[in-house]
């Protein structure tokens, strides 16, 4: 028997719990041994609940009893979990999260203490929820040189730019709708300015380079400023408006990454990948493309991750499973230097002004009345950023990709 412990009763702990118990048998066959939820630990009691018995209260109770080998950190946030996490894995005992700005912050550290204590620190839940993606770059795709994600890593944006693209409303009335309807926060700001995309792509850029791609240094845009007439132009061009977390790695090792709203084409791979859906999308050098598709977020899909890390944790009872991500941070292109083809609005009066400084252009012609709108040559940011400034009334940009 290999006993388990969840830190963290709230929604995906206590679908942690529901997952174990429900799939005991698949679960069980496949880790090789009986799991054993022994703890459930939480400030919280939970009178009535099947599960009142294991909850405990102290961390301590489970980082000293020797029988537990796995913990399964649901707490989300940096402090207390990664103090906790950083004890259990110099006890040797593997932990097993969904906390992607522990990961994002403490990636490598982590790593390196489950390698010296022979455990794992496994996170599969962190990015993407329920969609296999770490294992995939970590384990599958190991004969291939990543030099491309992009990825729709958050479901609240993407139902909020899904409905305003299917309804044209503006973004506060769909972000009211999608707060009753409980598909975003109240305090919405992590997912619509863009940060919880910034941390999820920080970790799978750091995995795919193998080295440290700080969070800090990805530039990060949201979606607050995108309107409904922005999806009439999208429409009009046959594009989708996505806010899409990317990384690049050219051929001489030079990296970007970036989390931004892009105007895509049908034709890309992420255009169908509507409401709550996240997917990720990753080119290797010799597979060429592959996707990796479903749901990004919820109680039963993120546990169903955390216990597939929990089953491999137990299949690797005290031996480490490998992971590349050195504490080396990589050195990032600075974001004046991406260059992409822009979309840009500006007011109708503004059109011979916008011509003599952007010079080559695609006018793009829609029903939005009293502007002038074009699609750019591709140029750096920094290059668009003065043109923009010179132009002087610029009333929305858009990147395009694809
Ligand atoms: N707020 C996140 C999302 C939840 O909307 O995708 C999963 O990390």
């Amino acid at each position: 028997m290999i006993n388990v412990a969840v830190l963290g009763y709230g929604t995906v702990g206590s679908g942690v719990v529901e997952v174990i118990e429900k799939n005991k048998a698949e679960i069980n066959k496949k880790s090789g041994e009986e799991l054993n939820v022994k703890y459930i630990l939480d400030l919280r009691d939970f009178p009535g609940d099947p599960y009142e018995s294991k909850v405990v209260h102290d961390v301590n109770v489970i980082l000293d009893d020797p029988e537990v080998a796995i913990i399964c950190e649901t707490m989300g946030g940096i402090r207390p979990a990664y103090d906790f996490s950083k004890q259990a894995l110099l006890k040797g005992k593997s932990v097993c999260t969904s906390n992607k700005e522990l990961v994002a912050n403490h990636g490598p550290e982590l790593l390196r203490l489950a390698r010296e204590n022979k455990c794992n620190y496994l996170f599969e839940a962190s990015v993407g929820g329920g969609i296999p993606i770490i294992r995939p770059i970590n384990y599958s795709l190991t004969a291939e040189k990543i030099d491309a994600v992009t990825g729709i890593l958050n479901g609240t944006t993407n139902y909020i730019l899904s409905k305003m693209a299917a309804e044209g409303v503006d973004f506060e009335e769909v972000l009211k709708e999608a707060q009753e309807k409980g598909y975003a926060e109240r305090n919405p700001e992590a997912d619509v300015e863009g940060y919880d995309a910034c941390r999820k792509i920080a970790i799978l850029s750091s995995l795919m380079t193998g080295k440290n791609v700080k969070y800090e240094d990805i530039y990060t845009e949201g979606i607050t400023k995108i309107t409904a007439a922005d999806f009439v132009y999208a429409k009009a061009l046959g594009r989708s408006i996505k806010l899409l977390a990317m990384s690049r790695e050219a051929e001489d090792g030079s990296f970007y990454a970036m989390v931004a709203p892009f105007m895509i084409p049908v034709s890309h791979p992420l255009h169908g990948v509507n409401g709550v859906f996240n997917a990720v999308f990753v080119h290797g050098n010799m597979l060429g493309d592959s996707m990796y598709y479903g749901r990004g977020a919820g109680k039963l899909p993120t546990a169903s991750a955390v216990v597939s890390d929990v089953v491999d944790c137990a299949r690797h009872i005290g031996k480490t499973i490998m992971c590349f991500w050195d504490d080396e941070d990589v050195k990032q292109t600075p974001v004046d230097d991406i260059r992409h083809r822009f979309f840009v609005r500006t007011k109708a009066e503004a059109e011979r002004k916008a011509v003599d400084i952007f010079g080559m252009m695609r006018v793009v012609v829609a029903d939005v009345k009293g502007e002038y709108a074009f699609i750019t040559e591709e140029m750096s940011e920094k290059e668009f950023a003065e043109k923009a400034e010179q132009l002087g009334c610029v009333l929305n940009r858009i990147r395009l990709e694809g």
